[in-house]
């Protein structure tokens, strides 16, 4: 097992209810508010009025920046920056999903940002950041970004889609019914990014570390049993909670203790399929990592008794062919995806050719993706994306 830190600043309430604790929360930092949010579903639910009732009853002074997309953009951050700077404003309080909360930290951190250019500040590697205080409520299980430092920002003019190190949520509240009106859609996605970030750490070279590989087939099993539910079920609290537990653990770093890092390919691969197309996060992955495993898998044969482990562990197959049972699992993944009602192919999506060899060489750039669990060059990734076509 290798060396790792774990080091997570932020408070979650968990459940029903735990609203109770925002007035709280936010007080810990000042009074004035910057209240972002997404396209309106938080209005249409309810949940705006909630919020704004809590912070107008407790004295909080609330400055508004809604309207922040999925894929959220850089010029919502600048938007984000310029309110925080003009309000004087003591504490974010992001209401939505991962988009939301992503473009959230990025303002808290572009506060302090000393450039010119906040593009520069998204653009240039580097970790968690100063930034101001953000509290966030949660609205949709899949990007962990709750118990992440993280964020992914877009420029739509340059076609990139690009994760940085930014700030963590000082307060996360995580309540599960606030994911009941999460469109079937949507709740696929989710879950499929959910299942990409464990499987992300899950491949990994490292063979032994059991508290690691234990907590990736059990978020990976949670998964596959609550999706289906909440699907039909959407008000099903016991499926939504799951799923709003293992979103927050799967990106969190804990599933990947003591294994060496994979580079995350399907998600570098993803963000460009985003920064041309502005499709859901979640649905890219989906089609693209059963492509990824089948490409891998031929490419690299050394790496099948991971993925005989996966058919095993995760989806209860057996056999004595490990070539036919690490194969099956893959097909396993791919059939729970569609059947979730995700389009799995690029084609569904109307996504062709044209820039796949420009979004290969970005997803692979300085040569990014060699030291990932089978490395892949350029090559490796223009076939993957071939493969997703149909
Ligand atoms: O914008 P609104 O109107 O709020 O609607 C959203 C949006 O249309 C809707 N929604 C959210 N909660 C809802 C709801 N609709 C009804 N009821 C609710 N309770 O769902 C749509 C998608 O929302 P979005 O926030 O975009 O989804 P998600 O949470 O999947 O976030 C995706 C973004 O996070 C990034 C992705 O790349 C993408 O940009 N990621 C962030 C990560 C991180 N911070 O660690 C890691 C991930 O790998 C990922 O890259
Ligand atoms: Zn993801």
């Amino acid at each position: 097992m290798l060396n790792f830190t774990h080091n997570i600043p932020t408070r979650i309430y968990f459940g029903r209810g735990q609203i109770s604790h925002l007035a709280e929360s936010l007080r810990e930092f000042g009074t004035r508010v910057l209240l972002t949010y997404g396209g309106g579903s938080i209005i249409k639910t309810g949940l705006y009025d909630r919020v704004m009732d809590i912070l107008s009853d407790e004295g909080f002074t609330v400055i508004e920046c809604g309207g922040i997309e999925p894929n959220p953009r850089i010029e919502s951050v600048e938007r984000g920056v310029a309110l925080c700077k003009e309000h004087d404003i003591d504490v974010i309080l992001a209401v939505g999903g991962g988009s939301t909360i992503d473009c959230s930290k990025a303002i808290a951190a572009g506060v302090y940002f000393e450039g010119d250019d906040l593009w520069d500040m998204v653009a240039t590697r580097h970790g968690v950041l100063k930034a101001l205080p953000l509290v966030d409520i949660l609205t949709l299980s899949a990007t962990g970004s709750e118990y992440d430092g993280g964020g992914v920002i877009s420029n739509m003019k340059l076609n990139q889609k690009l994760g940085n190190g930014y700030t963590f949520p000082a307060v996360s509240i995580c309540d599960p019914t606030y994911t009941f009106t999460v469109s079937k859609y949507q709740t696929a996605a989710g879950t499929a990014d959910i299942i990409s970030h464990i499987c992300e750490e899950y491949f990994s070279r490292t063979p032994d570390s059991d508290l690691a590989d234990g907590i990736c087939e059990t978020v990976f099993k949670s998964a596959i049993r609550n999706l289906p539910i909440a699907l039909a079920e959407p008000d099903n609290y016991e499926a939504r909670a799951n799923l709003m537990s293992i979103s927050s653990i799967a990106c969190s770093g804990i599933p990947s203790y003591g294994k060496q890092g994979s580079c995350w390919p399907c998600h570098s691969m993803e963000h460009e399929l985003s920064a041309f197309y502005d499709i859901t996060h979640g649905v890219g992955l989906a089609i693209l990592t059963p492509r990824w495993m089948r490409h891998i898998l031929k490419k690299d044969p050394t790496c099948a008794w991971r993925f005989v482990r996966f058919a095993r562990n995760v989806w209860g197959l057996d056999g004595d062919d490990e070539t036919a049972l690490a194969f099956a699992g893959i097909d396993r993944l791919e059939s729970f995806f569609r059947e979730s009602g995700i389009p799995m192919t690029l084609s569904e999506l109307g996504i062709g050719t044209e820039h796949f060899a420009k979004m290969a060489a970005h997803a692979n750039r300085g040569g990014l993706l060699k030291n990932s669990f089978v490395a892949l060059d350029d090559e490796d990734i223009i076939r993957i994306y071939t493969d997703c076509l149909n």
